[in-house]
């Protein structure tokens, strides 16, 4: 029975130890991610997610503002591969690609951010969201 007992409390142990060894390199990941997007994006899709004023009407040369990146915007209609591809080669690589004849001022990061840097702004930009919109991205990404 004593034995039992160590055994379940080292497993208790255990467990805790890899849950704050998780919580620890996600939070790492988030503040890397949030330091990213300040340098980087922050001034064109806003320090707070928030996007540009009427982000949704282009100018007269029928470029669109920088859209928010909260649950307010389109973001997270998108999947994980697409919102990557966008970042990585910017928006008008992405739109010739898909045939849609639109100026986009979305640059390019592909020469500047790494793969891993992508995926921490990611996952910066989906902690703002609530359960509800994570859980719709989530399953555009086929799970
Ligand atoms: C010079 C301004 C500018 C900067 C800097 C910028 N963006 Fe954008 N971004 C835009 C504009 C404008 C659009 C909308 C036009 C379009 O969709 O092609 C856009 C669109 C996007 C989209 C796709 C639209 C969507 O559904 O949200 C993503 C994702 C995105 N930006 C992420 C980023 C990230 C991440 C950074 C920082 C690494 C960044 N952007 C930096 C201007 C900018």
């Amino acid at each position: 029975m004593r034995a039992r007992a160590k055994w379940l409390l080292a497993a208790a142990f255990a467990c805790v130890a890899v849950w704050a060894g998780w919580t620890y390199s996600r939070s790492a990941e988030l503040r890397h991610g949030a330091e990213l997007y300040a340098e980087h994006c922050a001034n064109c899709h806003g320090a707070q997610l928030e996007g540009q004023p009427d982000w949704q009407i282009a100018d007269e040369g029928g470029v669109l503002p920088a859209p928010p990146h909260d649950e307010s915007g389109h973001t997270w209609h998108h999947d994980d591969a697409m919102l990557t591809d966008y970042i990585r080669r910017g928006g008008q690589a992405v739109l010739d690609d898909m045939g849609v004849r639109m100026t986009s001022g979305m640059p390019a990061f592909g020469e500047v951010l790494e793969e891993g840097d992508i995926a921490a702004i990611l996952a910066f930009i989906k902690s703002s969201w609530p359960d509800r919109i994570r859980a719709v991205q989530a399953e555009r990404n086929g799970g």
